[in-house]
Parts: C-alpha cells; structure tokens; sequence
C-alpha cells in the first residue's frame, strides 16, 4: 500500500518511526494529518468511519484499512483520566507534546522521508533513554509509569534521571481516582513479555502500588520458568497474581483463576491424592499463581502425577453388582488414592480394590443407606 502524498501535511508518528529507527517490526501504524484528517483524508479511498470528537478517519487504500488522525491538542482537567481533545487540526508540535516519552514523540513526513524531532527523541533513541517530555506527565497519566517499563524492557532503554525521580515522585504520592481499564491494558501488555526482568522491577521499584495499594514482597523465583513449564495461556495474571486486583475490571475467567487461587490456599496438599484432586480442577493460570506466590514444590508433584487416570468406570461398578449412586464417586477416589501410590496397577488390580472398598463398607452403609450395594 503507497499512500501518495500531494499535501506535505501527512507523518508517521510514535511507535512506527521509534520502531522503524531501531530496525524492529511495528505493531501498527499511526499516520496524522497536520490540520483535519477527516476534511483531508477521505480522498485516499473508501471512507470506513470517522470519529469527529478525535478528528479520525479509517479508510479503505487499495484494500488496506488505514488511520489518519488529526494533529490534536489534549488538556488533563481529570488527572489519571483520559484527556479533553483540545483542539482539532493544531500544529504538529503541538500534537507532539502532548504524547509520553520523546522517542515515542518522533515524526516522519509521508512526503519527505524527512524525521521531524521537536523533543531531543533522536538523541535519546541513540543514547536508549526514556524521557518523559514534561514533569506532569505522570501525573496526568500514570498508566506512562508501566509504559515506561514496557519499552524500557522491550529496548533495554534506561529511566533517564529525572523521568526515573518524577516516577518515584508519583508512586510516593499515588493519586488512586484513575482509568483502571488502561492500567489494566498496560499491566496485560507488560507482562505478556514474558520478562522475568518486568516481573521484578513491577515490584521491586513498587509499580505494583499503582494497581494495589496493599503491600506485597515479590516472590524469589523464576517466575518466567514457571510460567513456561506449565504453559498458561495469560500469563499476565500469573505475574500480578499476589496482589489485590479487585480494582482492574475482571473478566470471568480471570474472576475465576483468582478465586480458585484463594480457595487452593485454604486447602490441605499434604499427599498426592490431596494434591492431585485440589490442582486438577483448577486451570494452569491459578496453578502458576500458586507456584509463584506460595510454593513450586505441590505444582512440581501435580505435574509428575497428573497424567495418573484410573482405568474403570461406572459400568465396570455396575458389572461388579454394586448400584449407581452417589458412592461411585467415593470408590473412585478409593482407587485412584491406591493408583497414585502404584501407577502400575491395572484394571483388574482396580476392580479388585474397588470390590475390596465396597465390601467391609457394606456393613456401615447397611446400617444406614442400604441402597448402595
Ligand atoms: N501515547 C501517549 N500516552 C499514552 C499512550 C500513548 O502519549 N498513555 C502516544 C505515544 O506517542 C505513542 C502513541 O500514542 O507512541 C501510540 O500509542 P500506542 O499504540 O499505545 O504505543 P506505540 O508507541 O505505538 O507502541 P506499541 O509498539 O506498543 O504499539
């Protein structure tokens, strides 16, 4: 896709011409119209939607959807809040500043190839730094202080100095009246690194606080290693699974990896069968958090045995003259408790045991429920 350029007026802007200079692959592409984009820009092709609070187009070039935005100036009247578009169609420096670090303030005009560098992002690109363009900005947006941890691991950029002390600034004073939902997106795009390095630095430099004002130590273990050996889906809640994450919004699942993690803590894994039954019905998530937050040494067992499945079913109880109720379930459990200690028994040696449990129990259940035989 070639977007021909007749005005002079159209630039790459942020991660794509950060990108593009450090010779990585760009996620998507951010092209601003310096004036109104959806006066200008409807010209490139099929006009998909428009957005005139924020003065965007999508629109369809030679079969390639495409945002232009327009330059735009935003105040913060609600700190931690997403900002009032100030102005529409601005200049582009004014657009520039209002973004968050200065490599990701960088614009490369569509026309020239030329980069337009109003914030020192060029020396800051060579020199791996990550800087904030103004002393508020941590302030007015907090969710900045894990992206600053994002890029800085994703580059292996460094805080610059005073951009690390107006962090330390803010954790020390968090303003917690803030969007959840884009600190929540942030954290997610954080951890789903996969960075033992952003795991550590999340609590050690108490990023953390941002999400839970209650205090955590972070567990010494490899939490990346753990993660990769039981191969969670979302590791992102792995990471953050120590703290108090009432105040992201949850979605069920996630509601669910974290109340079958509270429950696991309040449940006794003293043998396999205990360990077996409490980790094999919860999902790989809240076995990672446990592993990571209370201790490796029962996920490490569950691992080993999980594989362990008894070989009889109800028929094979029905065959043996003994009634379908409730019971089954006991007698499994009987079985498996005798498998997990000898995994090289087979059916028969189950039935056997199964026959051996309902017999001496045929004289308690007959002085009670006589329907289980
Ligand atoms: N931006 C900002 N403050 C934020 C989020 C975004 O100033 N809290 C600006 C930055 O200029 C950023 C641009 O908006 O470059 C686009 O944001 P986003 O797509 O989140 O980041 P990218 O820099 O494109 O990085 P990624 O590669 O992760 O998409």
């Amino acid at each position: 896709m070639k977007i021909f350029d007749d005005t002079g007026k159209l630039y790459f802007v942020g991660g794509v011409v950060r990108d593009e200079l450090l010779g990585r692959e760009s996620f998507d592409v951010d092209i601003v119209y310096e004036g109104n984009a959806i006066e200008h820009c409807a010209k490139y092709g099929e006009v998909i939607r428009t957005n005139p609070d924020f003065g965007t187009i999508r629109v369809n070039v030679e079969g390639v959807e495409v945002d232009f935005a327009s330059t735009r100036s935003e105040t913060y009247p609600r700190s931690g809040h997403l900002p009032l578009v100030d102005k529409i169609g601005c200049s582009l420096k004014e657009d520039v500043l209002r973004r968050d670090f200065t490599v990701n303030a960088l614009a490369k005009s569509v026309k020239r190839g030329e980069i337009v560098d109003y914030t020192g992002g060029l020396e800051d690109i060579r020199a791996k730094v990550l800087r904030v363009l103004h002393d508020r900005s941590f302030i007015d947006d907090p969710t900045r202080i894990i992206r600053a941890l994002k890029f800085s691991v994703r580059f292996g950029f460094a805080l610059e100095e005073n951009t690390r002390r107006l962090q330390e600034d803010y954790l020390a004073n968090i303003n917690y009246d803030m969007c959840y939902k884009r600190i929540k997106k942030e954290v997610m795009e954080t951890f789903n690194l996969n960075s033992q390095e952003a795991f550590e630095r999340f609590y050690d430099e108490g990023i953390y606080k941002l999400v839970s004002h209650v205090e955590v130590a972070r567990p010494k273990v490899n939490a990346v290693e753990i993660v990769n050996s039981i191969g969670v889906e979302t590791p992102w809640i792995v990471y953050a699974g120590g703290l108090d994450l009432s105040r992201l919004e949850l979605t069920r699942i996630e509601q669910k990896i974290l109340n079958d993690f509270e429950a696991l803590k309040q449940t006794s894994l003293v043998d396999d069968f205990e360990i077996y039954k409490a980790f094999s019905s919860v999902l790989p998530e809240t076995l990672a958090i446990y592993a990571v937050w209370v201790m490796q040494e029962p996920v490490k067992r569950f691992l080993q045995i999980k594989d362990i499945k008894i070989s009889i079913c109800g028929d094979d109880l029905l065959a043996l003259g003994i009634k379908p109720s409730k019971k089954y379930a006991e007698i499994f459990d009987a079985v498996l408790k005798e498998k997990l200690k000898n995994p090289e028994i087979n059916k028969a040696n189950e039935l056997e045991l199964a026959r051996q449990y309902v017999i001496p129990n045929l004289f308690r259940d007959l002085s009670g429920d006589t329907d289980s035989i």
